[in-house]
């Protein structure tokens, strides 16, 4: 089993490598993939801090440079880099895309993600590695390597939603970043950043999708005990799009004067919906109160009944019974 996994991360690392070196030596690799990153405008640090790379548009470029090393066809398989088909055909994963590698919390690359360079409508725009003995996507977050440091240092992590938030902020100074890349937010995930902070923000694509993955997201975070604020980029932003439009002061101004904590968030997202309508607003009110009810700690659901009641302009009483109501209902 130990075995199999330092296989495995020994493999992964000479592709990551490999992709690397193609990106940055051979014409096909500077005229296409570096060009694209340029055009993103990362600079060569940002390319170096996250090991970028480009697989070459081939069948199996990587697995004749892997053959020609000593590595098995089955280790290139189960690190998820080459496949099989019935015919016994085998080729590269990740062909003529920009390579991500995701690195673990101690910094080995355990998978991939890789990018489309033109939009496809034939092919996903990300191709992601498959669940391997070293790569389990729900417990992993893109760029923790990278920022854990800063998580520690800035007391609070930023969640995006994918890799290049990651990579635009960190060039823009804003280091304590991560993404879920693609899954929706894991308990195990969330356990992953309360090792480093207790403080979470939220900055999700400024898109219907995700004002809905922040909602999903929401309770999960109360749930394991951190503390959350919410934060949507202006409609058809993402942080990449958007701390490139802005620059990073003003991005940090931006994320200062408009996150919010949980109640103000759903509060606001409520009130706008409801108007008027007093039905509704009790919708609303209690639909924050089922968020409150999913913080373990009673003081902390005890202050933050008076915060419901000022918000939603309700007797605090009302609130505090709402709450015990749906924590009985819960049990
Ligand atoms: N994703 C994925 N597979 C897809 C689309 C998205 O795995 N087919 C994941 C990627 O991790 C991606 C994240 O979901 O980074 C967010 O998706 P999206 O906002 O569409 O992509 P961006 O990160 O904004 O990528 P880009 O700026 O390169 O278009
Ligand atoms: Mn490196
Ligand atoms: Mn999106
Ligand atoms: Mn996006
Ligand atoms: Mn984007």
């Amino acid at each position: 089993r130990q075995n199999e996994r330092e296989s495995l991360l020994i493999v992964l690392n000479f592709a990551k490598t490999f992709f690397q070196e193609t990106l940055l030596q051979t014409d096909e690799g500077k005229s296409i993939g570096l060009s694209y990153f340029r055009e993103r405008g990362f600079t060569n640090p940002t390319i170096e801090a996250f090991d970028l790379g480009y697989s070459l548009d081939q069948w199996d470029a990587l697995l004749q440079e892997g053959s020609r090393r000593g590595y098995s066809r089955d280790l290139l398989e189960k690190a998820g880099l080459i496949l099989s088909k019935e015919n016994n055909k085998t080729f590269d994963r990740f062909r003529g895309r920009v390579m991500f590698p995701i690195h673990n919390v101690s910094g080995r690359v355990i998978a991939f993600g890789a990018r489309i360079l033109k939009a496809d409508k034939t092919q996903p725009k990300y191709l992601n590695s498959p669940e391997t003995t070293v790569y389990h996507k729900s417990q992993v977050l893109y760029g923790i390597f990278q920022a854990k440091q800063a998580i520690r240092q800035e007391d609070v992590c930023y969640l995006t939603e994918g890799y290049t938030d990651v990579i635009s902020l960190h060039q823009a100074g804003i280091k304590n970043v991560v993404a879920s890349s693609g899954t929706s937010l894991t308990t195990e995930q969330i356990r992953l950043i309360a090792r480093f902070t207790p403080n979470v923000t939220i900055l999700y694509d400024g898109d219907a999708a995700g004002i809905k993955a922040a909602l999903r997201g929401l309770d999960m975070v109360l749930e394991e005990g951190l503390n959350l604020r919410l934060l949507l980029l202006p409609d058809g932003e993402d942080p990449d799009s958007y701390v490139h439009k802005v620059g990073a002061d003003a991005f940090k101004l931006y994320i200062r004067n408009h996150s919010k904590d949980f109640i103000d968030f759903k509060a606001s997202q409520w009130l706008a919906e409801a108007g008027d309508n007093p039905l509704k607003r009790a919708e609303g009110i209690s639909d924050v109160c089922a968020s409150i009810t999913r913080i373990p700690d009673p003081l902390k659901r005890q202050t933050l009944s008076q915060r419901v009641a000022q918000v939603f302009h309700v007797s605090e009483q009302s609130v505090i019974s709402e709450i015990n109501r749906l924590l009985r209902q819960q049990q």
